[in-house]
């Protein structure tokens, strides 16, 4: 089967578009013909070593993807349209996957859509619940609200009846504009950050290097929910600092909580019941070859993407 890999760490000339044996498929498991393949920060952060990854070489990047089941134990799910989010070795062909692990997908979303929503939209639900828990009329500021995660958290937040204003370059705003955010900010410089001090309930950092920017925009007794780093790894933080003006940083990987087939299939109805009901509108995703992986890789770590990028793989088309 065709995959991207690498065999060393380092930078996008690693990567390598090839043949590997396909993958065994043990008991438990499905095999899934993969159409989409979605690319996440993630995925560069293993490239460059900076990052959990199993052990196996060559590695295999890629972490979510949507498809067709082609085996299984049980023949009656064979053929049957599915997601999947949190199962590695995805940037390939073919890829085994733990059933607990498999999104089945209604009628009404596609290989491509879900593939679109698929992990940056998780992420957005368990963010928005799990970690913000915000009430109807409650203040939020998002950082990179133009980005994947962004987009679809800034539009979860505003579906929910929460006031919604965010960070992004000036290139990328008229994206967050069209879904009704309330101010935008130029994410490339903070003249602004003191005249908005101390007004969110809470702030949404998936930046990282703007964690104290987003301290200082958050009220007394509110939070910045940090969930990543795609502008670099955050400054070290004082408690003493933040016990002061009780401030809080709260913290949340979504693997904890996707823990069961039961709360992936949870999560994702409740993700999709957003789409279907139109509350959230998805920008096109930007669609490269998986033999092109080298020039998403670059596309993605330069910042140059607005929302999903997609790997789009020769065994099946929407
Ligand atoms: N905790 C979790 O479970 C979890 C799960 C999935 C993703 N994440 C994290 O969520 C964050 C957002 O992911 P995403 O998939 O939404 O990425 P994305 O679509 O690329 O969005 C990231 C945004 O960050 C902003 N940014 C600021 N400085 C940047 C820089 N130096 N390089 C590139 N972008 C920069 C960009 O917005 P502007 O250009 O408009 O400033 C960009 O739109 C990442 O940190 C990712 O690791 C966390």
């Amino acid at each position: 089967m065709k995959a991207l890999y690498f065999n060393d760490f380092g930078s996008v000339g690693q990567l390598i578009y090839g043949d590997l044996p396909r993958p065994m498929r043990k008991e438990g498991e499905v095999l899934v013909q993969t159409a989409f393949i979605g690319l996440n920060f993630a995925d560069i952060y293993r490239r460059r070593g900076t990052y959990h990854i199993e052990p196996h070489r060559p590695y295999i990047n890629g972490y979510e993807g949507s498809g067709i089941i082609v085996e299984a134990d049980d023949a009656n799910i064979v053929g049957q349209k599915v997601l999947f989010v949190d199962c590695p070795l995805a940037n390939a062909e073919l890829v085994a996957v733990p059933l607990e692990k498999i999104i089945f997908l209604p009628d009404e979303i596609s290989l491509k859509l879900a593939a679109s929503i698929g992990l940056q939209g998780l992420t957005a639900d368990f963010l928005a619940h799990d970690l913000g828990q915000n009430k109807s009329g409650d203040k939020v500021f998002v950082t990179g609200i133009s980005g994947g995660v962004g987009q679809l958290l800034a539009q979860i937040l505003l579906a929910d009846g929460v006031e919604v204003s965010g960070s992004a370059s000036l290139n990328k705003q008229n994206v967050a504009r069209s879904f009704g955010v309330n101010q935008l900010f130029n994410s490339r410089t903070n003249d602004w950050v003191e005249r908005e001090k101390n007004q969110f309930d809470t702030v949404f950092d998936g930046v990282g290097s703007t964690i104290n920017q987003s301290l200082d925009l958050v009220k007394h007794r509110g939070k910045v929910v940090f969930f990543g780093m795609a502008g670099g790894n955050p400054p070290l933080i004082n408690p003493v600092d933040l016990m002061a003006e009780s401030k809080s940083v709260m913290t949340g990987d979504l693997w904890d909580y996707l823990t069961s087939f039961e709360e992936r299939e949870r999560r994702a109805r409740r993700l999709f019941s957003y789409i279907t009901s139109g509350k959230i509108q998805l920008t096109e995703p930007t669609v490269f070859e998986l033999a092109d992986g080298q020039a998403a890789h670059e596309f993605l770590e330069t910042g140059k993407n607005i929302g999903k990028i997609l790997f789009v793989t020769e065994n099946i088309k929407d």
